[in-house]
């Protein structure tokens, strides 16, 4: 059996890196954590009989997390690929995305990813974005702990642009108030986000797929998809 009990109600140990609106991030007043897979992780524990208790862990330290025991699950806008399968299982996708790139308003030159050559890139640390990027030729990456410092230092001047999720840049644009910014159309990738959990734990992944078939059977899903984007 997975998580700990605590009490009577057991517990569904969840690790996110919670710098990622609109799919996860801290209320500035209570510390809460926010967001859609905020929304969507509670549903499905509760679904599952469990109670989610969120941990904020840096992207790159989730699947160590639970390699190591002490994380149940992982919803954090990650992105399902080979790599991390080798590591962890997924559920069903939850999510499309993919990649775009965030320039300032005053930058011409930068049109599309094929443009990043001879660029100064920031990223975050253990992304598809940074693995994408390092593929473009003649490409400078800089790479960032959070998703809101690859922001700040576009802001600062300290780089050309950001590559990163797609409804992130998005969200960014039309909800941090900086308008010196735009985010390009060219879309580099077709992504789905998963939810991961151990492969020590093949009843989990089971759980976490009927609990997710079940949202989407019964229109929760919806309702936390229209809360977070719109319909
Ligand atoms: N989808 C990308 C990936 O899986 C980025 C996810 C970053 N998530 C976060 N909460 N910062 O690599």
């Amino acid at each position: 059996d997975s998580g700990a009990k605590q009490g009577s109600e057991k517990v569904l140990r969840v690790g996110t890196n919670a710098d990622f609106a609109p799919f996860e991030f801290q209320n500035v007043n209570g510390k809460e954590y926010e967001g859609f897979d905020m929304d969507l992780i509670r549903a499905v524990a509760k679904e599952m009989g469990y109670k989610a208790e969120i941990q904020n862990v840096n992207f790159d330290g989730l699947i160590p997390a639970m390699e190591s025991g002490n994380l149940d699950v992982i919803i954090s806008g990650m992105t399902i690929n080979d790599e991390r399968k080798q590591k962890v299982n997924f559920s069903d996708p939850y999510y499309k995305s993919g990649l775009t790139i965030i320039v300032k308003k005053d930058n011409k030159e930068i049109n599309k990813f094929a443009d990043l050559k001879g660029k100064k890139v920031a990223v975050q640390i253990g992304t598809t974005s940074a693995k994408e990027c390092r593929k473009i030729e003649g490409i400078e990456v800089k790479e960032f702990n959070s998703s809101a410092d690859t922001f700040l230092e576009l802001k600062a001047g300290g780089v050309d642009a950001v590559v990163n999720d797609r409804p992130v840049n998005d969200y960014y644009i039309k909800k941090s108030g900086v308008t010196d910014v735009r985010a390009l159309d060219d879309l580099l990738t077709s992504e789905d986000y998963g939810i991961a959990m151990s492969k020590k734990d093949a009843e989990m992944q089971k759980k976490v797929n009927e609990a997710l078939k079940k949202l989407h059977e019964n229109g929760e899903y919806d309702k936390i998809f229209a809360k977070w984007f719109g319909t």
